[in-house]
């Protein structure tokens, strides 16, 4: 007990001497052991409640190690963008970094040479103009989504999986077939991202603070087996493409470009493995829940929604399908996409980053080695940026005229760890937003006591919503007009 009081006293103040400034304020922790507990439902609520009375940056303590939360957006630019190069580290935790990972996923690879030869071959595949690349591709598969729709609009869930599951496949694996969402590889994807999702949860694993539970062989078999699935999976995808560059087959891919870039790259085997993996698992979850996001506002803002079904209308008309082409003529439709990524973000925790130098802003200093989280959701009610945060409010995104381009909202991360996928996945976004606004009003059915943030939790195993997709111009006129090949403009 003397013990760890002492190491509290330390880390409190002692550690902090060695620099004249002062980490963040800290609210008043609610146990003298375990420090900020945060619940295991929404924590981000209660983290923007601490931001909300105690600054824009803050710190908090879990048992003996102290992190810090940003919550509002200049503060984030300030230290996750313009000092990004101190901030591309990530925290080592035993739950996440060892047991969940096995220093394989990308997410929790260390600030280095890997992270940075990982991240440049991402960013050959999957930069703005690479994004562009893929619009047909991307349109093919939002089609194939609205006709799914037209079909059975009651597993809406289900088509929005399989439009990002099929999309990311041919992206990393260059798979040119339609994947279901019942797809065992897509169940095992989304299994994986269930154990991420726990493993974050706060205080689920004691690991972290007893450190030897991780050798007791029964401890933790979800995260220790779910691993050997995982590496078996990925890896076979990767056999997959070699043996068929072997037998001549032409088809492009990201991991092929990273066998075929071996040496230029120096990943290992399961590195490029587990790097062409993350598409799948970063990129499909989190693209059908921004999807599904997007299906429920709609369905929730009937006035908005008229307000994007008169501007289709008006800008596209019904005698041609809305294409990519067609976005800067469609403000009000951006600023509703806009909106619903701030209103209701896609992933309101993000990950972690970890300084690697001091950092000093304002009057304080997050000291080097410190775990810094940009808290999204924080970020998305921040009054300087959004006034009145809580309502819905599109106009907020627009001019007179336009779209303003000079508006932001960090909901894909920040700095040299933001998301490599966000350009693929906005444009993904766009284009079955527009799609469905041009094919259907959507409501919801009446059911009482809808809880509008169930995707907050990521992507549901069940559906979540009950929403009613009725066709504006009848099913078969609408069902030929997606069916005609694209006029990809
Ligand atoms: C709407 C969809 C998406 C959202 C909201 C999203 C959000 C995020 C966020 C918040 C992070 C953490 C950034 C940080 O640490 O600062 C991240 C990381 C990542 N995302 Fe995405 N993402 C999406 C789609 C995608 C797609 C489509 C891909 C790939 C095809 C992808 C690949 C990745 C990867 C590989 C990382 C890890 C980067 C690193 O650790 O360096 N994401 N994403």
């Amino acid at each position: 007990m003397l013990l760890v009081s002492g190491l509290l006293v330390w880390q409190a103040f002692v550690h902090k001497r060695t620099n004249a400034l002062s980490m963040p304020p800290s609210p008043p922790s609610n146990h003298w052991l375990w420090g900020h507990v945060l619940p295991k439902e929404y924590p981000f609520l209660q983290i923007d409640k601490w931001i909300a009375e105690y600054g824009p940056v803050i710190t908090l303590r879990t048992g003996f190690t102290k992190h810090v939360q940003i919550g509002r957006q200049q503060a984030l630019i300030d230290i996750m963008e313009r000092q990004g190069t101190v901030l591309a580290d990530r925290p080592h935790a035993i739950s996440t970094s060892e047991l969940f990972a096995q220093g394989a996923s990308i997410g929790f690879v260390p600030a280095g040479e890997r992270i940075k030869s990982m991240r440049r071959a991402l960013h050959t595949y999957l930069a703005p103009r690479a994004a562009e690349h893929y619009e047909p591709l991307i349109t093919v598969h939002a089609r194939a989504f609205i006709l799914d729709l037209l079909d059975n609009p009651y597993d809406f869930q289900e088509h929005a999986k399989t439009f990002s599951s099929s999309l990311v496949l041919q992206v990393a694996y260059g798979k040119d077939t339609l994947t279901r969402a019942s797809d065992p590889s897509v169940q095992q994807v989304q299994d994986q991202n269930e154990r991420l999702r726990l493993v974050m949860s706060p205080g689920a694993y004691l690991v972290d603070t007893i450190p030897m539970l991780k050798y007791l062989p029964w401890y933790a078999r979800r995260l220790k087996d779910g691993f050997k699935k995982d590496k078996e999976l990925f890896e076979s995808h990767l056999d997959d493409i070699e043996t068929k560059m072997n037998n001549g087959d032409p088809n492009p891919s990201f991991a092929r470009h990273l066998l075929e870039h071996e040496e230029q790259y120096q990943l290992s085997r399961i590195d490029m493995a587990f790097l062409a993996g993350a598409l799948f698992s970063a990129g499909s979850d989190t693209t059908a829940t921004g999807i599904c996001g997007i299906l429920l506002s709609l369905a929730l803002h009937q006035e908005e929604q008229c307000m994007v079904s008169e501007e289709m209308d008006r800008i596209v008309g019904t005698e041609r399908v809305p294409v990519f082409g067609d976005e800067d003529s469609l403000p009000i439709l951006r600023a509703f996409i806009a909106e619903t990524i701030r209103w209701r973000p896609i992933a309101p925790l993000a990950l972690a980053h970890k300084t690697t130098a001091d950092v000093y802003w304002d009057k304080y200093c997050i000291l080097a080695g410190t775990t810094v989280q940009g808290s999204i959701w924080a970020s998305s009610r921040d009054p300087d940026f959004y006034s009145d945060p809580e309502k819905f409010d599109i106009k907020r995104w627009l001019t007179t005229r336009a779209f303003r381009e000079d508006m932001k909202f960090l909901a894909f991360g920040y700095g040299r760890r933001a998301c490599p996928g966000q350009h693929l996945a906005n444009r993904s976004l766009l284009i079955n937003t527009m799609l469905v606004v041009w094919s259907f009003h959507l409501s919801m059915s009446p059911i009482k006591d809808c809880d509008d943030r169930l995707y907050l939790s990521g992507f549901p195993h069940q559906r979540a919503y009950d929403l009613r997709f009725k066709s504006r111009m009848g099913s078969d006129t609408l069902r030929d007009a997606i069916r005609r090949p694209a006029i990809l403009t």
